[in-house]
């Protein structure tokens, strides 16, 4: 008989008493890949940024808690006004987020005043409503193939950015200069170390790496699009995943019989992000209980912000 720890024991407590919580109140949990497995455990529904902002359109619940970070709740309140969206830890931000500010963006908008504005959804709801248009890593290239203008300027992220303008080269894309720290720091000699002692396994890459991981990888693709890509690949055993390590949890559950290995060859050292990180079981039953830490967006930042996501999610995921 499997033996449980006293840990182990006060974890499934708390999750039971989150699930009763959830009935309760008539709640939803919505977790990113990127969150401890627990946590993943026990969301209604697990995701990427696009998956948990489309599904915050479809829920009927009356309070979402967004097991993830601001800018994803943000989402959430926005195409929810109606709602109470809950983050359950303050801390939980976005360095890459936090990288454009509406004053860093209204400049680059006067140095470009006829480009047209895409913001990746990494962006608070400022900067999303002085933008045209939002994207996610999910559909970043058939966003920036839909919109009716040539000339576009691509915020905040400049690998993603880099990576869309190839993949769109009959556009004009000038590129803001923010990044995201936990994907970043990977560098192409760690990547081409890994896959000189794995030479058969197939290399899978999140747009937030740098350009040469990017060159390197066999799929680029969002989060949730990694789950999608194993799948394409039913010969091979195994995986080099070049993103933030929450992923594994999914990873591991949908294909229990293959082997993923993070990019810089450690488990957690570097591709872990300390915002996603902020968020455990215990945070979840407090955010619950008490209905903390409510999440809210000003009317008129909200309205102009909805218009830039709602036209995105008219565009279809990535091929
Ligand atoms: P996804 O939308 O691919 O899940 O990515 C979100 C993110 O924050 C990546 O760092
Ligand atoms: Fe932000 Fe990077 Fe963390 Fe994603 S992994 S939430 S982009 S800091």
């Amino acid at each position: 008989m499997p033996v449980t720890t006293s840990m182990e024991r006060d974890q499934l407590e708390l999750a039971r008493e989150i699930r009763e919580l959830v009935r309760q109140k008539n709640a939803v949990i919505l977790a990113h890949n990127y969150q401890v497995p627990e946590v993943q455990e026990i969301a209604d529904h697990v995701g990427d940024s696009l998956g948990l902002a489309v599904e915050a359109t479809k829920t009927k619940a009356d309070i979402i808690v967004f097991c993830g970070v601001h800018f994803m709740a943000e989402t959430a309140k926005i195409l929810n006004p109606e709602k109470k969206v809950l983050l359950p830890n303050l801390a939980a931000g976005c360095s890459l987020a936090d990288s454009i500010t509406p004053e860093s963006l209204d400049e680059w908008k006067q140095r470009y005043p006829d480009h047209y504005v895409v913001t990746y959804i990494n962006s608070s709801a400022e900067v999303k409503a002085m933008s045209d248009i939002c994207c996610t890593s999910a559909n970043a290239v058939s966003v920036v193939r839909s919109v009716p203008a040539q000339k576009i300027l691509f915020t905040p992220d400049r690998n993603l950015g880099r990576w869309v303008a190839k993949q769109v080269p009959e556009k004009e894309v000038v590129i803001y200069d923010g990044c995201c720290p936990v994907h970043d720091v990977l560098r192409g000699a760690n990547v081409k170390k890994v896959r000189e002692l794995l030479p058969d396994a197939v290399l899978i890459a999140h747009p937030e790496c740098r350009e040469d991981i990017i060159a390197m990888a066999d799929v680029v693709c969002s989060t949730s699009g990694m789950i999608a890509a194993v799948g394409r690949f039913p010969e091979r055993k195994r995986f080099i995943i070049a993103t933030e390590n929450g992923i594994l949890h999914q990873l591991k559950k949908r294909y229990p019989d293959k082997e993923f290995i993070l990019a810089d060859g450690c488990i957690g050292c570097r591709l872990n992000c300390p915002y996603m990180k902020t968020i455990t079981l215990v945070e979840v039953e407090r955010s619950l209980r008490e209905e903390l830490f409510e999440v809210e967006v000003e009317r008129d930042i909200a309205e102009r912000a909805r218009l830039a996501i709602e036209r995105m999610l008219a565009v279809p995921r990535d091929a």
